[in-house]
């Protein structure tokens, strides 16, 4: 295409005056450029192509991988972790109970009450970062600031909260660091992440931590869960509805986490005489398959990321790298084919510059001139003069790279289905629901990610679809845990309903 209007304006360009041919000159040199970066364009939509055919192969890679890590612990790079959650909320829940979530730097606190008929009153939360040197310190110094945090908010409740007589309080703690779980309230901290470096933390039972950090500060407060954000969300999303067998995350990370049958868990049996169920946390960001459909770009980031080689999936959908990838794509055609001009623009060197709002922000532009993705252009990536044409190619780097992060969620989703036999046809006169709880702001804020998730659903589902409901969840690591936290009460079965 870009041979056939170069030819056009040479033969036309030979039978005017030097001037102008000076003037058209130009303009081809432009031309061929518009044409190179058209070409990465190209290239980049038939590599990220997603057909159903492909997503069907990644579906049951999935399925695969996920029996292949129940088998054997390392026997997939997805780990299955069972997380000794056997025993979802119901809805029945009753009380007061706590949460304390611990995602990074910032961390909260709060307390729940939960009443009749799935009414739940957050009673209070609050917000603290942790202090930059406690990060560095030692277990004791972060356990104590965290316990005296617990303290300082129990301590200033209202009249209006009381516990039955004699009560402990009870607490869900959803630790969002690499734990090994050893109990439904035990785990040991297999590495710092996020700026974190305590090293005698390491190896440690962190809820035992937190313990004798709540004992130092005479705090009578007991950790009866320990939660994984993931697995939060589907606790919190069952408490509304029964029928909810996994939860997606799908934010600045994406993980999965779903209902197994225990003694579909050969690895476990011993451990699990009488569960019935047990949530797994299959981490599934670290899924990898031959069907991916990775480009040179992807390899770029991965190469360049802090964990090479890791998160392979998670790096291809989740909203920390969605405009990552677009960042690198932009780079490759300002080097090569002067997409903005003779130089490249300083700002698009810069990793990570191009966040997913902003992606979303333009992806979802509908003005005619494009104005929106003109003034993503000039504030985050300094380019002041973008014409139609590039603001165009632009709106379509998005699609792209969005639609492709989309439609391998769903494929990894209907693995999920396949797994627990939910991907096939009712038979007659059957009931069977199975709804999917989402949670993350790449499927909360940004539309066209989740309207192509769901149109892609369906198109592998065919009518078992209509079977399959899609719900949002909120606030799996707040809620959720303390939702756990009633359903493993040391005080069930002790209570007269
Ligand atoms: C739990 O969640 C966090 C963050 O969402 C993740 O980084 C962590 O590795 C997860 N898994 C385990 C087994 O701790
Ligand atoms: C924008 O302006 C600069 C400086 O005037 C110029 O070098 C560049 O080629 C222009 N870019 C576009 C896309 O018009």
């Amino acid at each position: 295409m870009g041979k056939v209007a170069v030819t056009a304006a040479v033969v036309f360009a030979a039978a005017i005056s030097t001037a102008t041919a000076v003037a058209v000159r130009h303009h081809m040199k432009n031309s061929a450029k518009w044409g190179k970066a058209l070409e990465i364009l190209e290239e980049l939509e038939e590599n990220c192509a997603t057909s159903t055919w492909k997503l069907k192969q990644i579906a049951d890679a999935m399925t695969v991988e996920m029996h292949a890590g129940l088998a054997s612990e390392g026997g997939s790079k997805l780990k299955m972790l069972i997380t000794y959650v056997d025993n979802l909320p119901t809805g029945e829940e009753k009380g007061v109970f706590y949460a304390l979530d611990l995602g990074g730097t910032n961390f909260r606190v709060m307390r729940v009450h939960f009443g009749e008929a799935e009414e739940q009153i957050v009673n209070e939360e609050v917000h603290t970062s942790i202090p930059l040197h406690l990060m560095v310190g030692t277990s004791d110094a972060l356990f104590d600031f965290i316990a005296s945090t617990l303290a300082k908010f129990v301590a200033e409740e209202g009249e209006d909260v009381h516990l039955p007589a004699g009560r402990q309080r009870e607490l869900g703690f959803t630790f969002s660091f690499p734990v090994k779980q050893l109990s439904i309230a035990s785990g040991t901290l297999i590495k710092w992440t996020k700026g974190f470096s305590i090293e005698d933390a390491i190896g440690q039972d962190i809820v035992g931590e937190l313990t004798k950090a709540l004992e130092r500060i005479g705090l009578d407060m007991r950790v009866t869960a320990l939660v994984n954000d993931t697995v939060g969300t589907l606790a919190r999303a069952h408490y509304d509805n029964p029928d909810v067998v996994a939860a997606v995350i799908l934010g600045t990370g994406t993980n999965a986490a779903y209902v197994e049958r225990a003694n579909a868990i050969p690895k476990w049996q011993d451990l699990l005489p009488n569960s019935g169920e047990m949530v797994i946390n299959m981490e599934w960001g670290n899924f990898r398959s031959s069907h991916l459909p990775l480009t040179e770009y992807d390899e770029s980031l991965n190469a360049e990321s802090l964990n090479p080689g890791e998160q392979i999936f998670e790096k291809m959908i989740s909203g920390m790298y969605l405009g990552e990838i677009v960042r690198i794509i932009l780079l490759r055609m300002a080097e090569e084919a002067a997409f903005f001009g003779d130089t490249v623009p300083p700002k698009l060197r810069t990793p990570f510059i191009l966040r997913s709002p902003d992606m979303s922000a333009m992806h979802h532009d509908d003005s005619s001139d494009l104005k929106v993705v003109d003034s993503k252009l000039r504030d985050v990536l300094e380019i002041p003069n973008s014409s139609l044409k590039i603001r165009k190619v632009m709106v379509k780097l998005c699609d792209i790279v969005a639609s492709r992060g989309a439609r391998l969620s769903a494929a990894g989703t209907v693995g999920i289905l396949k797994k627990l036999g939910r991907d096939k046809s009712r038979k007659e006169g059957e009931k069977q629901t199975s709804v999917i709880a989402i949670d993350g702001a790449l499927f909360e804020h940004y539309t066209k990610f989740r309207q192509c998730f769901e149109g892609t659903l369906e198109e592998l589902l065919g009518d078992v679809y209509e079977t399959i409901s899609v719900v949002q969840s909120h606030d799996g690591s707040g809620i959720g845990a303390a939702l756990l936290a009633a359903s493993y009460s040391q005080y069930i079965g002790l209570e007269e309903s």
